[in-house]
């Protein structure tokens, strides 16, 4: 079996308390983190200033998903604040081949994803070129958003579709995961869960965390 990873997105997080909330997702795998422009998405998060803050204060690998306008302007700048991975949307760019390879350049996971209104033959072509594809549960823009149940027949295509490909590319599912639906999205084919709220919304990420993990069991 796939060992899963458990990304906490710190869009839900106290921002106020930055450092101590991400010391909470300590025993995560990676921190995701969730860059909005107010163009490509309805609504503006953060930007390379938050992320360089997130990465003095933590040790985990920072898993950046893009939800910009052309993505490829700024690659550089948010690898420079400290990316590990970068998630190029396909409908930000008309070059998602050549952000991707820029990523890889850059020395850095490169991942591509995808709206739930976006076919999955879009990502397609890029499959054998990243280390990370994304299905996008919600229509990105918020969090604490539910679950599109049809995610589930998107996750489990593109699972089958790196198989054959011999991809060792993680599969990573965002929006609405939570305790009750982590189990599906995993036998689904994820080897990476993002949840926000169902971390930082309730008693604190750490129990939020162990929630998650112990649903997984
Ligand atoms: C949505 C973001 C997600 C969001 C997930 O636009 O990409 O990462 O923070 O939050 P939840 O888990 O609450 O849906
Ligand atoms: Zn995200």
């Amino acid at each position: 079996a796939r060992r899963i990873k458990l990304a906490p997105s710190i869009l839900s997080c106290d921002f106020t308390r930055l450092g101590e909330e991400l010391s909470a997702i300590a025993g995560a795998d990676w921190a995701h983190v969730d860059v909005m422009d107010g163009a490509f998405v309805p609504n503006i998060s953060f930007g390379m200033p938050i992320l360089a803050a997130a990465r003095r204060a933590s040790n985990l690998p920072m898993d950046v998903h893009l939800m910009i306008e052309r993505p490829e302007r700024y690659l550089k700048e948010f690898a420079a604040a400290g990316a590990d991975s970068l998630t190029v949307h396909v409908e930000a760019t008309p070059h998602v081949h050549r952000a991707v390879q820029q990523i890889r350049e850059l020395g850095k996971r490169a991942g591509v994803t995808l709206n739930p209104g976006t076919p999955l033959e879009a990502v397609r072509p890029v499959l054998g070129d990243v280390d990370l594809v994304l299905v996008m549960s919600v229509n990105p823009g918020f969090g604490g958003q539910k679950f599109i149940p049809h995610s589930l027949e998107r996750i489990r295509t593109l699972r089958r579709w790196l198989d054959e490909l011999g991809s060792e590319a993680e599969l990573q599912v965002d929006g609405g995961v939570s305790p009750t639906n982590a189990r599906a999205v995993v036998a689904a084919g994820a080897s990476v869960l993002v949840a926000g709220s169902a971390v930082y919304g309730r008693d604190g990420a750490q129990a939020g965390l162990e929630r998650l993990r112990e649903a997984l069991k």
